[in-house]
């Protein structure tokens, strides 16, 4: 038990992945996930998720590398006998057939008989609340109630991994927001394991236990939700997750952990050096909206400060929204949290902000 739980249940070996011969659309990609995680490949339209997922499924064959299903490859095996369940954005539910057909058919294709095949898709149908709708027709059911339809008939046959490509894409948000919770839910209950692949961050960030950030058909960056939103490991997840403030510079050294960095408005800051090493090297600073300070008492003592021009003010109920001038850059953003001791910035007003030196980044130029 100890072993099969630290050992990978799916794992990418030095895949790559071309389909002109030409160009590689997937690179080198090693990845492990291990059983009951939910892992979702994020990352922007073209990178290359829907390619792994088609890999993994079996619709597609690595050009290299390989890939492994509980530790054995799965190349030779074809997509009906990987025992993997699908949710597609599109993947549309049999027109002619009820919804009690659509959840039978998984179950006839993997031979199971009248009685057992009655009793898995009543379970699945009422697991995602659709027992009442086992006789209709998907064109009698609103997008919602087909997607969960469309859930139902990929958990059907009890697969050990589900894999899901934007498949909320086509929801509106708050429908969005309850299939979320109840995909998450439904996952963690099982004890399934999920890919699950979007183009949208807060989907990602709320619904996994991983997030593998893709580029142009590379990982930039594997992690639990939280640390990618903090400790983004390059300029590319900084700007990808979250909101982010950038200003650019060249580093002027590097002491006691904490990077100096001569911004191009000739202004000087203190920084975290994450992927800088020495003088001299360009630089981009990252530094999130709400870690921004500028009431001097929560400052640190002897950190560098910067003036700042109060462009605009947005009171958003919740939260203030200031977009300011800073070192020549005029989208600077900063979030401050609507308490009745805070202060509103008026439009015209210069500033004096700062930040925690480990609160800003020294990335990628
Ligand atoms: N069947 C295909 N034939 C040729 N090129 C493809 C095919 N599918 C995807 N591609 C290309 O591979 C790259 C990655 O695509 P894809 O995996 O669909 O990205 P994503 O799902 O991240 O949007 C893109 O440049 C896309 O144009
Ligand atoms: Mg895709």
């Amino acid at each position: 038990m100890a072993e099969a739980q630290t050992k990978a249940f799916v794992e990418f070996q030095r895949v790559q992945k071309s389909y002109d011969g030409e160009v590689l659309v997937v690179k080198d990609l090693n990845l492990a996930i291990p059983r009951g995680e939910f892992l979702t490949m994020l990352g922007p339209s073209g990178s290359g998720k829907t390619t792994c997922l088609m890999m993994l499924a079996g619709f597609e064959t690595a050009t290299h590398g390989e890939i492994l299903l509980d530790g054995k490859p799965i190349n030779n095996i074809p997509p009906h006998k990987r025992g993997i369940g699908m949710v597609f954005q599109n993947y549309a539910l049999f027109p002619h057939m009820t919804v009690g057909e659509n959840l039978s058919f998984p179950l006839e294709v993997r031979k199971f008989g009248k009685s057992e095949r009655e009793a898995k898709a009543k379970r699945a149908l009422d697991m995602v609340e659709m027992g009442d709708f086992i006789t209709r027709r998907p064109a009698q059911l609103s997008g919602g109630q087909q997607q969960r339809i469309a859930l139902a008939r990929a958990l059907v046959f009890e697969p050990e991994l589900v894999l899901m490509d934007e498949p909320l894409g086509a929801l509106d948000k708050q429908l969005r927001e309850k299939m979320q919770f109840e995909i998450t839910d439904l996952a963690h209950k099982l004890g399934i394991t999920v890919v699950y692949v979007t183009h949208d961050q807060t989907e990602a960030l709320t619904m996994s236990d991983r997030v593998a950030v893709f580029n142009d058909g590379v990982i930039q960056q594997i992690a639990p939700p939280d640390e990618l939103y903090e400790s983004p490991e390059n300029s590319f997840v900084a700007q990808f997750i979250g909101e982010n403030n950038t200003l650019e510079g060249v580093v002027k050294e590097i002491k006691n952990g904490v990077a100096l960095v001569e911004l191009d408005s000739g202004d000087l800051i203190d920084c975290k050096p994450v992927n800088v090493t020495k003088p001299g090297e360009r630089t981009r600073v990252s530094i999130r909206p709400e870690r921004v300070e500028y009431n001097k008492d929560r400052l640190q003592k002897g950190v560098h400060t910067l003036q700042a021009e109060v462009l605009e003010f947005i009171y958003m109920g919740d939260i203030f929204r200031t977009r300011l001038r800073v070192a020549g850059n005029d989208e600077f953003i900063i979030k401050t949290r609507n308490a009745p001791d805070q202060v509103r910035l008026k439009p015209g007003t210069q500033i004096e902000i700062g930040w925690m030196p480990e609160d800003c980044r020294a990335l990628d130029a």
